[in-house]
Parts: structure tokens; sequence; C-alpha cells
């Protein structure tokens, strides 16, 4: 890439890094209540009607799309949630942005883009590297729920969060799923990992 096009791209990811601090220090709450974050959160379908079960946990949706979040809110708002809130981020800015004061109780990863090829496999979300980043937002034995109806997806996080220092696979209850992508791929399968200190797993 020419150095005058890489200088304008990095200018850009800083412009809307800056402009995302600024949107999560005015949303997320400085309080210590139950905090529960969606990734790939799409129509918002799961995340409302959660909030709607659960009225005192703050509930924050985040995706790439602004067409799927502008039809989230208006969900939120129809149903007259109060505690649901939704943004527009990319999960990876979104958790080296949040502000440091900020810890979830709970994050749901549904129906997360597969990239079924292989040679598209360094496009999922679910990696090593994600796995650090999140465990660093996590209050101590948080968990996440991800639902995915992908085998091989399936197979390849059980490994990452076998091989994690910070992680493991818990044996819990499941939440009733009922998404878009839930509907349409049919199938699914949750699974529930919790966050460690480090200490925790390796005893
Ligand atoms: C297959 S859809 C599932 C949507 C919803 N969870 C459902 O079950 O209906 C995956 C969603 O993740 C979003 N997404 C993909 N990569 C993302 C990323 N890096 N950060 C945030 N959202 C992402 C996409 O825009 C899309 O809405």
């Amino acid at each position: 890439m020419p150095m005058n096009l890489f200088l304008d791209y990095q200018q850009k990811v800083q412009t809307r890094k800056a402009a995302l601090l600024e949107s999560l220090q005015r949303l997320l709450p400085t309080h210590d209540g139950w905090k529960t974050l969606e990734i790939g959160c799409g129509h918002g379908d799961f995340l409302v009607h959660y909030a709607q079960q659960y009225p005192d946990r703050f509930c924050f949706g985040i995706d790439l799309l602004a067409h799927r979040l502008a039809s989230a809110t208006r969900k939120a708002q129809r149903a007259e949630v109060k505690n649901s809130c939704f943004l527009q981020a990319s999960a990876e800015e979104f958790l080296e942005c949040q502000p440091s004061s900020v810890f979830w109780n709970e994050v749901f990863i549904l129906y997360p883009d597969p990239w079924p090829k292989r040679r598209h496999h360094k496009h999922r979300l679910l990696q090593s590297e994600f796995f650090t980043l999140l465990a660093a937002r996590m209050v101590p034995r948080g968990c996440v729920y991800f639902e995915t109806d992908d085998v091989a997806y399936r197979e390849a996080v059980i490994k990452n969060v076998e091989q994690h220092p910070r992680w493991i696979l818990v044996d819990r209850e499941p939440y009733v799923v009922d998404t878009v992508f839930s509907r349409r791929m049919g199938q699914g399968q949750q699974l529930i990992f919790q966050c460690q200190n480090r200490e925790d797993k390796s005893a």
C-alpha cells in the first residue's frame, strides 16, 4: 500500500476509535451492577427479550451493521425496554476502547459468522487473541455463552478454550436463544465458558 494511503487509513482508524471511546464513556454505566454484553447482536432479538426478562441488568449490544442496530433499537423502543442500548462497533475495537473500569458479568456471542472455508478461518471472531482481550474485560468467573450450528467452528472454539490459561468450559444451564440466525440455521448448540483467574485453571 502506498505510504499516503496507509497514513490516511491510520488516521481514519484513530478518528473512529476516538469517537468510539467518547460514546462508550457516555453510554456505559459506572455502577457495580450486573452488565451483559452481546457481540454481533444483529437485529437485537435476543438482547431485547433478555433485557425484558432481567430489568435490573444493563444490556449492551454491538454489531458492525448499522441497519441491524437500528432494527434492534426500534424493537427495544416498541417493547419499552429501558435497560438495553445498542452501538455500532467491531468487537476488536470495542474491547480495545472500552473504559478499563467496566467489567462484564456475561457475554453472549450467538451465531457468529462461521467462515467455513479453511482460508477464511483467520476471520473468525473467537480465536486465541480474542479470548485474551475478553478475559481482561470480565468479572472473575464471568461467563460467555456461545451458540453456533457450525460443528467445525464449535470444535475449534472448544480447542481454543481448553488451550487458553484464562478460560474453562463449564456445564451450566444454557439460555434459550431465539434469533434471526437461530431460526434460519437451526440445530445450534450452546457452549458456556467461564473466565478464570490465572491460578484457578492451573490448580
Ligand atoms: C450471522 S450474524 C448473527 C446475528 C445474531 N447474533 C443472530 O443470531 O441473529 C453475525 C453478526 O455478527 C456481526 N459481526 C461480524 N463480525 C463482527 C465483529 N467483528 N464485531 C461485531 N459484530 C460482528 C455481523 O454484522 C452480524 O450481524
